[in-house]
């Protein structure tokens, strides 16, 4: 699914990744748009991305958080009117996101493991960058993902975690840093536990 822009852009890429790194951060002060993809309000990925947001503001960010899954959001009906550079045809709350993202250095991506990956609730969104891939691309976003699972083995992540890393090399995120709550089914066993202070060190060393 290489586009035209995405060519030009794979020609620089050595180059621009690099300047990506030196500037976007280079000790300065970052918009964060964080993406929240879990039913549960108050739930676990939710309790480990206050922890990561409370991280980067003490660290002088400016954090954004977007609930996507209590927001009209539809999934993208792959109608190809956008023709991947172009304005969606569903007018939803999907544009407020947008918005946010193309105005931020990084996003941060939250959701509960559903069957080894993903909520829908936060694919719709990523589905949706469809029509603004480009720009999106373009931008050398930095991204970290939050992920909250019941099962504390070592065979719950990695499907989750290779989308995730596919994803920024298609999208030419730059990955600060994955906070894998492994163990965290319920509030009570992820406030326990180690990933809250992880996500809140993760935020705070941006
Ligand atoms: C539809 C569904 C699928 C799930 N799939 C998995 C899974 O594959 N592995 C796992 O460890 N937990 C799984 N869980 C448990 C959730 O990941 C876990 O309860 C998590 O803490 C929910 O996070 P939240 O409170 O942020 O929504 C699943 C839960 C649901 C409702």
């Amino acid at each position: 699914m290489l586009t035209q822009c995405q060519n030009i852009f794979a020609s620089q890429a050595g180059l621009v990744s690099l300047a990506a790194l030196y500037f976007i951060n280079g000790g300065q002060q970052m918009k964060i748009v964080i993406i929240k993809g879990s039913p549960h309000k108050n739930g676990s990925s939710n309790m480990l991305a206050e922890q990561f947001a409370k991280g980067a503001q003490e660290a002088g960010h400016t954090v954004i958080e977007m609930d996507a899954a209590h927001r009209n959001i539809h999934p993208c009906l792959g109608c190809e009117h956008c023709g991947m550079d172009g304005p969606c045809a569903q007018k939803d709350d999907m544009g407020e996101i947008r918005d946010a993202l193309l105005s931020a250095d990084m996003a941060v991506f939250v959701t509960p493991v559903y069957y080894f990956g993903m909520s829908a609730q936060l694919k719709m969104v990523i589905d949706r960058f469809y029509s603004f891939t480009c720009k999106l691309s373009g931008k050398h976003m930095k991204t970290a993902l939050i992920a909250a699972a019941w099962d504390s083995n070592a065979d719950v992540m990695p499907y989750l975690v290779e989308h995730y890393k596919k994803l920024c090399r298609y999208m030419n995120f730059t990955d600060c840093g994955q906070i894998l709550g492994t163990g965290c089914g319920t509030p009570s066993m992820t406030k326990n536990s180690r990933h809250m202070i992880d996500a809140y060190q993760l935020g705070k060393s941006l």
